[in-house]
């Protein structure tokens, strides 16, 4: 089975991007064939400054291996040295109906938050779809916002393979419920367009007085406390045990312990949780030739499935 998944460069990772999409991705890596790619072409959508696009790419990479990508067992590679994915975006572009590009959501939310509405843009559907289907990909781990796009993807695979026999494999998206939207510290979706995020490289300080800065009711600290909707126990949820959870709850329904108490109790665990990654993060930041041997090795296995699923594709509609 062929795992895909890919994550953009353009910021600074957070802790939904991390919850949402690099935690389900690399649990899944011990199913299968895991492919999971930094998607620089897609990030030029939003950034313009070579610099940051470069720097991000390499953050990006460091993340995920430092969140516990393993390199023996899952190819980690930047979009653009597979170029080949241009190609297919541009053979599926041709028959993609305009209709369904005009109805994906993401397009049509940047557009309403002010972001310029290039070619690009609009039909980033189209190259989203060439990435997983020039990995002939079985499953997409992905955030629920992300759903529309493989669903995207999945009908170009079936508008190909009408056309031009079964050439192309069906895709299915995989999204956790238990975390298909984490909450950023306002209760809207963490997401780094709206400042509400804990990030990943967050320093302890900050990471602190983020959680400690968490949106609460202003239930008084002796009256039971709403567990429903409560912010502070949806993160905790992430990453304390059960009976962790249960022991909150139970306090929360009692009453008697302020929210600032409940606060500390889930700095202790985020912070903890990530204490490995901190560990490995820096290991990489000190042998930067480690990331880019990791990178290149990527590539190369991954652009040999490219290659050959390309050439059915060539083959098909009469390129070759
Ligand atoms: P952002 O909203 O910060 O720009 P992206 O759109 O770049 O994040 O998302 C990258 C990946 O992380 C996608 O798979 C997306 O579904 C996932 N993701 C982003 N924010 C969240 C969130 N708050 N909860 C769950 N998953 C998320
Ligand atoms: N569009 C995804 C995002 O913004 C990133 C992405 C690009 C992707 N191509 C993909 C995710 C293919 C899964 C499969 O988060």
């Amino acid at each position: 089975m062929r795992i895909l998944s890919g994550i953009q460069p353009s910021g600074r990772l957070h802790l939904g991007n991390y919850f949402g999409m690099m935690r389900p991705a690399i649990e899944l890596q011990e199913k299968g064939e895991a492919f999971y790619f930094i998607a620089d072409y897609h990030a030029l959508t939003s950034i313009q400054n070579p610099g940051d696009l470069r720097r991000f790419s390499r953050e990006v990479a460091m993340d995920l291996l430092a969140a516990g990508l393993d390199p023996g067992r899952s190819a980690l590679f930047r979009q653009s040295d597979v170029p080949e994915v241009t190609e297919l975006s541009w053979i599926l572009s041709t028959v993609t109906p305009m209709g369904l590009l005009q109805r994906c959501h993401s397009y049509k939310d940047k557009v309403a938050r002010g972001i310029s509405a290039s070619h690009g843009l609009f039909a980033y559907p189209v190259l989203m779809a060439a990435d997983i289907l020039i990995y002939d990909s079985d499953l997409v781990p992905v955030g629920r916002d992300q759903k529309q796009h493989v669903e995207v993807a999945r009908d170009i695979a079936i508008k190909f393979n009408e056309a031009y026999g079964e050439v192309l494999r069906m895709p299915e998206p995989e999204i956790r419920d238990e975390v298909a939207v984490v909450p950023g510290l306002d209760g809207q979706k963490m997401s780094k367009s709206y400042d509400n995020g804990i990030y990943l490289s967050e320093p302890e300080a900050s990471f602190r007085k983020k959680v400690m800065g968490i949106k609460t009711d202003s239930t008084p600290v002796e009256a039971p406390k709403a567990v429903e909707g409560s912010l502070i126990l949806q993160l905790y949820r992430l990453v304390a045990t059960e009976g962790e959870c249960r022991a909150m709850e139970a306090s929360f329904l009692a009453g008697g312990t302020g929210y600032g108490e409940y606060k500390k109790e889930l700095f202790r665990a985020l912070w903890g949780h990530f204490a490995e990654y901190r560990r490995r993060r820096a290991e990489l930041e000190a042998s930067p030739a480690r990331v880019d041997e990791v990178l290149a090795g990527g590539a190369a296995r991954a652009r040999s499935v490219a290659r050959a699923v390309l050439g059915r594709v060539r083959e098909a509609v009469g390129l070759c």
